[in-house]
């Protein structure tokens, strides 16, 4: 199963009470929710979205003690102002969102995440919409692969591996994860220091296929609006693109506006021995954004 990350740091920024209402942006396994709910006995309230509808189904059975206080919801963070007011919040006591996806993920093999497993080339979080990654292969140009592997894998060899991706596409022999991770090999080679060959690739096409840097910006966008007063937003992000966007992001609310203040003028990183027992959260970096004031879009 899926072991959060940050929890205590997440708590300790949060500072979850009783009677607040939450929102976690990313339900996944649970964890932080989970984390959030105890924190605010007897009576906080957490609403949860994830686009994963398997992930919010395990996560509701999971936190199923908590009744009513617990609210999951199938949808995007980036609809939190929508999703919200449909269910007549409109105004909280602390969000966060953990980026990315889960080991769950990762580790189920028909999802198609990852290049260990033999599966299907498909990677949306939400499975009942979007475009797989094989169908959306067939929407791309060279140029356009090309770009999607250099802004969002950051991958040297972007040219080369968009020719021979794009060239494999044409011949129809790119349906599943292994047809990829071999095709990038074969391009690359195996040796590639740590990481395998196709982590870069696997990773751009991931965070394009589900829109991810877009999603993050309209959550960057919308979420602070609705803290209250002292509420705290904490995004905990995995790769520098994301941990940039969010950086910057804060950096310019505190510059433009006495409401917010940075909270974390350095990302809080994972301890040393969360380290050792979860060895998946080496990238994590946590940073929040308090609203010392009462935002426009509230009436406090
Ligand atoms: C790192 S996991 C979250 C793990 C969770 N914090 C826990 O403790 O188990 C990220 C989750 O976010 C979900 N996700 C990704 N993008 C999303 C979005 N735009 N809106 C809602 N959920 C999203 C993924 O499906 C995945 O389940």
């Amino acid at each position: 199963m899926h072991v959060p990350v940050l929890v205590h740091e997440m708590l300790e920024i949060i500072r979850p009470h009783s009677g607040g209402i939450y929102l976690d942006g990313t339900l996944g396994a649970g964890g932080h929710s989970g984390a959030i709910l105890q924190g605010s006995e007897p009576d906080g309230i957490v609403t949860a979205f994830d686009l994963d509808a398997a992930a919010l189904s395990r996560a509701s059975e999971r936190l199923r003690s908590y009744g009513d206080r617990f609210r999951p919801v199938h949808g995007g963070f980036h609809q939190a102002r929508d999703l919200l007011a449909s269910t007549g919040v409109t105004s909280i006591d602390g969000a966060v969102l953990d980026l990315g996806l889960s080991s769950d993920q990762l580790e189920d093999a028909d999802r198609g995440f990852s290049f260990r497993h033999g599966g299907p080339l498909d990677m949306r979080f939400d499975t009942s919409s979007g475009l797989r990654v094989t169908e959306y292969l067939d929407t791309l140009s060279v140029k356009r692969l090309e770009e999607i592997l250099a802004t969002y894998g950051e991958e040297r060899y972007c040219k080369k591996l968009a020719v021979g991706i794009i060239r494999e596409r044409d011949r129809g022999r790119l349906e599943t994860t292994h047809d990829l991770a071999q095709v990038v090999s074969r391009i690359l080679g195996t040796r590639r220091g740590r990481i395998h060959p196709a982590t870069r690739t696997f990773q751009a096409l991931r965070i394009a296929v589900n829109k991810e840097m877009e999603n993050l910006a309209t959550a960057l966008e919308d979420i602070p609006l609705l803290l209250k007063p002292h509420a705290r937003f904490c995004v905990i992000s995995y790769h520098s693109l994301e941990d940039r966007q969010v950086k910057l992001s804060f950096r310019q609310r505190q510059k433009t506006s006495k409401i917010w203040r940075v909270v974390t003028p350095r990302p809080i990183r994972p301890s040393t021995e969360e380290l050792k027992a979860n060895p998946r959260a080496r990238s994590a970096k946590m940073r929040a954004l308090e609203a010392l004031e009462c935002t426009k879009s509230q009436t406090c």
